[in-house]
């Protein structure tokens, strides 16, 4: 054992083990000659202060440069290349949202651009929706390293933006796809395949809610393309209603 780790058993009162037949020198060596301790920053650190959300804004530009400016979560500010706000049409009828950057949004700073992307585009077109018709965003703004799951602190400090975008876009329908995003907006721990097939509402406008597969478990399980097309034909049928009763 070095004295280096010595001290830092005595110093934090940990016993030293010796063996028995240890040099008398060895087991009474006093350490603080041989390893001067390193200075130890021994101030109080303050907890970190609660999060509070900034109100929210009445315009997209200055919504936009507050996500982009966000610092709220340490290790996604650190670790992303970019915030990726959304896209699309900020008149969209419909918003489509999605879990959380990939490397390639992260990389582009656009919702949904790889392969998921993709099968989403095909997805909207086969309900009449092209994918510059809707608006496209994400629960979390910032790329999770390595793709992990959103830490509940993560969404909780990004879902502001998410409802200040909601307010200014005012959609007729929300169409969650994935298990991430219909839980967050539900505010439930219920599996996905529950919470499909039903219309649910999302906050204080109670907009329609329409919940679906995420594309990127669909490409692993094309099986389930037919349930996401029951799903999706739903969708478009409850915004039929609910825009028919918007403008009788
Ligand atoms: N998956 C998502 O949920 N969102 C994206 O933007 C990309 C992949």
């Amino acid at each position: 054992m070095g004295p280096l780790r010595h001290a830092y058993l005595d110093a934090l009162g940990i016993d030293r083990w010796v063996p028995r037949n240890a040099p008398a020198e060895v087991a009474s060596a006093p350490l603080v000659e041989s390893a001067p301790l390193p200075a130890v920053n021994r101030a109080v650190i303050p907890p970190a202060a609660p999060f509070v959300p900034l109100p929210p804004v009445s315009d997209w530009g200055a919504l936009r440069e507050r996500v982009a400016g966000c610092t709220a979560c340490a290790e996604l500010c650190r670790t992303r290349t970019q915030t990726v706000f959304g896209v699309g049409n900020t008149r969209a009828e419909w918003l489509v949202i999605g879990e959380a950057p990939g490397a390639e949004e992260d990389r582009q700073g656009e919702p949904f651009v790889g392969r998921a992307g993709q099968l989403l585009n095909a997805m909207l077109l086969a309900i009449g929706l092209p994918r510059e018709t809707v608006f496209i965003a994400n629960i979390l703004k910032c790329r999770p390293p390595g793709n992990r799951d959103p830490k509940p602190e993560e969404v909780s400090r990004c879902l502001p933006y998410l409802s200040n975008q909601i307010a200014l876009l005012r959609p007729k329908i929300i169409l969650a796809v994935g298990r991430i995003a219909a839980q967050n907006l539900l505010a439930t721990d219920v599996p996905l395949a529950r919470l499909r097939g039903k219309l649910h509402t999302f906050g204080e406008a109670n907009t329609p809610l329409v919940i679906t597969y995420h594309p990127a478990y669909l490409l692993r399980s094309p099986a389930d393309k037919r349930k996401a097309w029951e799903d999706l034909k739903f969708a478009r049928a409850t915004h039929a209603r609910v825009a028919a009763a918007g403008s009788a």
